[in-house]
């Protein structure tokens, strides 16, 4: 009771939250100035792949389309410290390096790991969260290690990290899709048999749909999240750690973990 209690008064805190902050994380356009002389807000570009609760996704219950998560309620913090404005631009997970490759997005935050892979293409923050791979899957599968997908159909999301990793399991039959959020369907509907994803987002399919469930991989590196930036921009990305620093030292960013994934476990 008291739980459900604490849940209901940080689900209230998070709405109120987006009501102030409506309009700051979506494409509509805000003001643009920061008041008189003080002049113009710089305004940047973030690009985002909104399919991947609780991270970023689409929230439409109060009748309006708007992204929020646990990386937007971040970066509307930096936003606010290093005072500038930001444009959202939602994309496949896929098409988030190349768009900062070619300048069509000033960073990226997508709950992105920093693999040494993607360190050619862009530069990344400190890591300000660390998740485990788990396999999810209906309930009863007993699919619990890599090797028990042998022969097995297996979702993973399309330029992630958890492709990256299942191309090495043998004997998968791997299925590499767009969007995260097709992986419920398409494993309630039986065409996947597992799919992996991230703890916290496996822990919101599993609560939503009472027929899957998922099994923690022991052996996979952890998943860290990093804000992504191409390549050059030292400043930036310093500017950008100092806030991430100041958020870890000062509580604020525990605050935001508990809010998104629950803090007891
Ligand atoms: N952490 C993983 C990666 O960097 C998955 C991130 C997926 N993020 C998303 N917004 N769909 O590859």
């Amino acid at each position: 009771m008291q739980k459900f209690k604490k849940i209901a008064a940080l689900a209230l805190t998070g709405a109120l939250a987006m009501t102030v902050m409506a309009g700051c994380g979506t494409k509509t356009e805000e003001g643009g100035t920061t008041g008189g002389e003080t002049g113009k807000k710089e305004k940047l570009i973030m690009a985002t792949s909104a399919d991947y609760p609780p991270y970023e996704y689409h929230d439409t219950s109060s009748g309006t389309d708007k992204i929020v998560g646990f990386d937007i309620d971040i970066i509307n913090y930096i936003a606010k410290e290093l005072n500038f404005e930001y444009e959202i631009k939602d994309m496949d997970f896929n098409g988030l390096l190349p768009a900062l490759q070619s300048k069509r997005a000033d960073f990226v935050m997508a709950g992105m790991t920093p693999k040494p892979e993607r360190l050619a293409n862009a530069d990344f923050s400190i890591i300000y969260y660390e998740a485990k791979n788990t396999i999810i899957q209906k309930k009863g599968a007993n699919l619990k290690k890599p090797e028990d997908l042998k022969g097995k159909k297996v979702g993973v999301q399309l330029g992630s990290i958890q492709e990256a990793d299942a191309k090495n399991w043998e004997g998968i039959e791997l299925k590499s899709l767009n969007k995260v959020n097709e992986m419920a369907q398409e494993l309630k509907a039986g065409r996947l048999d597992a799919a992996i994803v991230e703890d916290v987002i496996a822990q919101g399919y599993a609560k939503n749909n009472p027929d899957l469930e998922f099994h923690v991989i022991e052996s996979s590196e952890p998943a860290g999240s990093a804000v992504a930036f191409p390549k050059g921009n030292e400043k930036r990305v310093e500017d950008f750690n100092k806030v991430l620093q100041k958020m870890k030292d000062n509580g604020e960013l525990e605050k935001l973990v508990v809010k998104w994934f629950g803090g007891e476990q």
